[in-house]
Order: structure tokens, then C-alpha cells, then sequence
């Protein structure tokens, strides 16, 4: 089987760390955000992987050619001149993924879950129609597409890209396995899935939804990120709990580098990610926060819901919070306060931010 996953553009929404890695490298939980979705892809007998990118990056295409070796898969990288939308790369692909007999994936790259492909194929191949989504069930519908469908066979009757009054709070996930006869909808044009497509598919009565069960996340901004990284942590626990921390001075569910090192009298935790060859000093509380690999953490300070970068420096009792993000190579002088900081690569902070901004 083949699978595409829509990278897509800079991932603006992920800024200050897509502006030194592509948002498909940038680490979630200790992997690349895209290795997830690809290492689940292999697991299911997926032999090929398109990554339909609308720009090009060496560091993407070096690391996908390991990637591919050690996994011993193919992986493509199929780039556009103008950006295509999330229809426009499978007309682009057309070559690649016409032909087959088998039905193919497709993948919002920005979503996190324990990804369900083998149940997917299944169900789509007992249905007998165009296409199968995902679903899942959120709070908030409104910034997502919503799915409205039959509750015994799945058979969908309406999809609204991100409606304006509240239509189900059933949404797509960003999972979907489709016949190549899609691609007989799609034109080499900027296109929406979701606007143009899925609802002719609907009204064709050839799109099913497939019901997520457990965790799930759109994890590409940094609030999102961090909710999506509390709940993968969790699964993770109910999983393989041997895969998380059980050193002195942590607290629920952490996960840590076996190269990272921390100090002593910490609390680290609960939900907190610690990268490669991260050092924390004695005394450092972190809650909710991801450390990215080579960053430094001095005495006794207070992280709460931060994203940092890689190589950063955090002096000494410092406090920082309210989804502070921090790019490459910050540097973050002692005692400061930093209150929702978006911080630029290779920024030396030495002032305190008391109310949230971004920092060039
Ligand atoms: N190649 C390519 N070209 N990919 C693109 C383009 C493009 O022009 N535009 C967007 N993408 C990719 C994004 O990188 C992302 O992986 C995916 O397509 C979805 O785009 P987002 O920008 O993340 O959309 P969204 O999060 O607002 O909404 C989508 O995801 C929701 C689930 O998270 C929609 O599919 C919703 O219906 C869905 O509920
Ligand atoms: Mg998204």
C-alpha cells in the first residue's frame, strides 16, 4: 500500500521552531512529528510514502533518505510550485498513486493518535466505497472540519469545513483511505479536500467515517502541541509505562532521554518531555514542557507549559510560562521572568516579558 502525508508549508503556526527545522522534523515526544505517522505507516505493510511539501528542504530530504533505509520503505518527496491546498497534492502525485488496486492513505501531517490503519483498511475494504475519514469527537468543532453521518454504518451525509454555528461535534481527524477513482475528482489546481471535495463525495454517498477510539490531537501550534503531548504521555502510561521516567524527583508521566541528565531536588513534572543530552541543574521544577535536545536548564528555576528549542540556555531562577516558546540558541539571562514569550533563534533575553509577545 502506498500513503501521502500533506506537509505542506513552513507550518508558520509551529514558529519559532520551524524557522531553523522543517515542521515534519521538529521533535514531538522525543521523535520527528512526521517519523510517528511513518513508523505506523511501515507497521502496516505501507511501502511507499509520498510527502507532498509545497517547499524544498535539504534537511527533510537527507533525513527521509535514512528514514527510508532503515525502515526499508520507500519515501518520495513530491514538491509543488505554488502551494496546492490539501487536494491539489494528490493530483500532483497522480503517477504515483493511480493504477494501484489497492486504496491508498492520506495524512494531515499535524496529528497525533494512536494511529488505527490496520481497523482503517478494514473498514473501508467492507464498506466498498470511495473514501473512508477518520472521526473523532472534540469540544470545540468550530476550527475543525465536522462530519455528519449515520451512526450505524458510518455512511456520511455532510461535511463542513470549519462551520460557522455548531453542526455535530464529530470532527475529522485527518486520517483517510481512498480508491484511486478520487483522483478522478481532483484537478491539478489549488484545491480543498474538504471544501470541494468531500462534499460531492458526500452527496455521492461514497464517504464513510471510521470512529477513533482513544487520544487524538492537531498538534501543530504550540498550545495544541502541549495538550497533545499530556495526552500522548498518558497513552503512553496505559501502553508501555516502562517507556517513561521512573527517576528520583519525577512526578506522573515523563518522559526522558537516557543521554539527559538532571540534577538534584528537582520536580520534574508531570507530563514533561527531556530531549538528548539536555542537562537540568539541582532544584528546576518543569511542568508541562517539552526540552528540546542540548538545552541547559540552571539551578532552580520554574518552567510551566514552555516549548524549548534546542542548544537554549535557561540561567538561574528563572520563571517562565503561559506557552512560552523559544526557537534555536535562545539564550535567557538569570532571574528573568518570561510570561507567553515567543522567543526568535539565537535571541539573548535579558529583560523580563511580563505580558505575551514575540521577540525578534
Ligand atoms: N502539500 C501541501 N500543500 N500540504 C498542505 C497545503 C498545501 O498547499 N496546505 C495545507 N497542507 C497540509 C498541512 O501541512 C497539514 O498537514 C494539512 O495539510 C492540514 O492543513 P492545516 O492547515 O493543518 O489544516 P487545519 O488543521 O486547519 O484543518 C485540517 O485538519 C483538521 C484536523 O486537524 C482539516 O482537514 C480539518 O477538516 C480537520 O478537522
Ligand atoms: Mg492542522
Amino acid at each position: 500500500m502506498k500513503a501521502l502525508i500533506l506537509v505542506g508549508g513552513y507550518g508558520t503556526r509551529l514558529r519559532p521552531l520551524t524557522l531553523t527545522k522543517p515542521k515534519p522534523l521538529i521533535e514531538f515526544c522525543n521523535k520527528p512529528m512526521v517519523l510517528h505517522q511513518i513508523e505506523a505507516l511501515a507497521q502496516v505493510g505501507v511501502t511507499h510514502v509520498i510527502l507532498a511539501v509545497s517547499y524544498l528542504s535539504d534537511m527533510l530530504q537527507r533525513e527521509m533518505e535514512v528514514e527510508a533505509k532503515r525502515l526499508n520503505i520507500k519515501i518520495t518527496l513530491s514538491q509543488e510550485t505554488e502551494p496546492l491546498g490539501t487536494a491539489g497534492p494528490l493530483a500532483l502525485a497522480r503517477n504515483l498513486l493511480q493504477g494501484d488496486i489497492d486504496p491508498f492513505f492520506v495524512l494531515n501531517s499535524d496529528v497525533i493518535c494512536d494511529f488505527p490503519f490496520e481497523d482503517m483498511i478494514k473498514f473501508h475494504k467492507d464498506h466498498q466505497c470511495e473514501g473512508t475519514i477518520c472521526v473523532t469527537k472534540v469540544e470545540e468543532p468550530s476550527k475543525y472540519g465536522v462530519v455528519v453521518y449515520e451512526q450505524d454504518t458510518g455512511k456520511i451525509e455532510r461535511f463542513v469545513e470549519k462551520p460557522r454555528e455548531y453542526v455535530s461535534n464529530k470532527i475529522n481527524a485527518g486520517l483517510y483511505i481512498f480508491n484511486s477513482t478520487i483522483l478522478d475528482r481532483i484537478e491539478l489546481r489549488p484545491t480543498s479536500i474538504e471544501k470541494e471535495i468531500f462534499p460531492a463525495m458526500a452527496t455521492d454517498k461514497q464517504l464513510y467515517a471510521y470512529e477513533l477510539k482513544g487520544f487524538w490531537m492537531d498538534v501543530g501550534q504550540p498550545k495544541d502541541y502541549l495538550t497533545g503531548m499530556s495526552l500522548y504521555l498518558n497513552f503512553v502510561r496505559n501502553s508501555n509505562p516502562e517507556r517513561l521516567s521512573r527517576e528520583n524527583g519525577t512526578v506522573g508521566n515523563v518522559l526522558l532521554d537516557p543521554t539527559a541528565k538532571i540534577g538534584e531536588r528537582c520536580r520534574i513534572g508531570p507530563n514533561v518531555v527531556i530531549g538528548p543530552r539536555v542537562t537540568i541543574e539541582n532544584g528546576v521544577c518543569l511542568k508541562s514542557c517539552t526540552v528540546l535536545a542540548d538545552s541547559l536548564i540552571k539551578s532552580h528555576s520554574w518552567l510551566s507549559n514552555c516549548i524549548i528549542g534546542w542548544r537554549c540556555t535557561i540561567g538561574k531562577w528563572v520563571r517562565m510560562e503561559n506557552t512560552t516558546v523559544l526557537g534555536l540558541d535562545v539564550s535567557v539571562q538569570d532571574e528573568l521572568f518570561i510570561n507567553g514569550g515567543v522567543i526568535l533563534p539565537h535571541k539573548a533575553i535579558s529583560e523580563s516579558v511580563s505580558e505575551p509577545k514575540i521577540l525578534i
